[in-house]
């Protein structure tokens, strides 16, 4: 499934807190407008449920996941309202079992090897890398590569516009997440203009 979605939007997942229910059309738009089609909406508000919900009904062309689930009741929550992948800052045993048993995209959090091998234990080869920047950043995941090649990763935490781009240099790194894409202050000064040509201008 990512391969496919891969194809259709620029590298980059937005983490998106929504503080205002009516502004998650308007920004899934703006990114979509800008080329960006992985939006990761977390659930660290209480909006965060509906506003996957919206996204779904409003912006076709956008491919909505949830963040921030840290039990399965949220999972299930989010795949109710039409989440199409999964993220988590970490993993535990019940949360990759609730993985299994839905099948679809999902994306646990690793910061160190032995939880890599772990995770892919369970049958997962895509994860979220974070913290990315406090956890060793770039060579932390060079290194990753080398016994544990068959892993590709999301790194997210402290990523920023000047250096997404090194991250997406790596073999192992299929995208990169953050929250640099919906600067708190353009979202509550509803600037979707301003989204847009920050989603404009991410290398493709
Ligand atoms: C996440 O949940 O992925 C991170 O908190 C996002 O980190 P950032 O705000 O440093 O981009």
């Amino acid at each position: 499934m990512w391969d496919l979605w891969l194809q259709r939007t620029k590298p980059v997942v937005p983490v998106i807190v929504i503080n205002d229910l009516d502004d998650a059309v308007p920004m899934a738009q703006a990114l979509v407008d800008g080329g960006v089609h992985l939006l990761e909406v977390t659930l660290r508000t209480e909006h965060g449920l509906e506003a996957i919900r919206d996204i779904r009904a409003n912006v076709p062309e956008a491919i909505v996941g949830v963040g921030t689930v840290t039990s399965t009741q949220q999972f299930h929550d989010a795949l109710k309202v039409g989440a199409e992948f999964v993220v988590t800052p970490g993993f535990t045993a019940s949360l990759l079992q609730c993985a299994q048993e839905w099948g679809g995209p999902f994306l646990p959090g690793v910061a160190t090897t032995s939880e890599v091998m772990q995770v892919r234990e369970a049958g997962f080869s895509r994860m979220k890398f974070f913290p990315a920047a406090a956890a060793g950043g770039r060579d932390m995941l060079r290194s990753i590569g080398g016994p544990l090649g068959d892993v590709s990763f999301c790194p997210t935490g402290g990523i920023g516009a000047e250096t997404y781009g090194d991250y997406l240099e790596l073999n192992n790194v299929f995208a990169v997440g953050g929250s640099w894409l919906t600067p708190e202050k353009l979202m509550s000064a509803r600037n979707w203009q301003g989204i847009k040509d920050i989603a404009d201008a991410v290398r493709s």
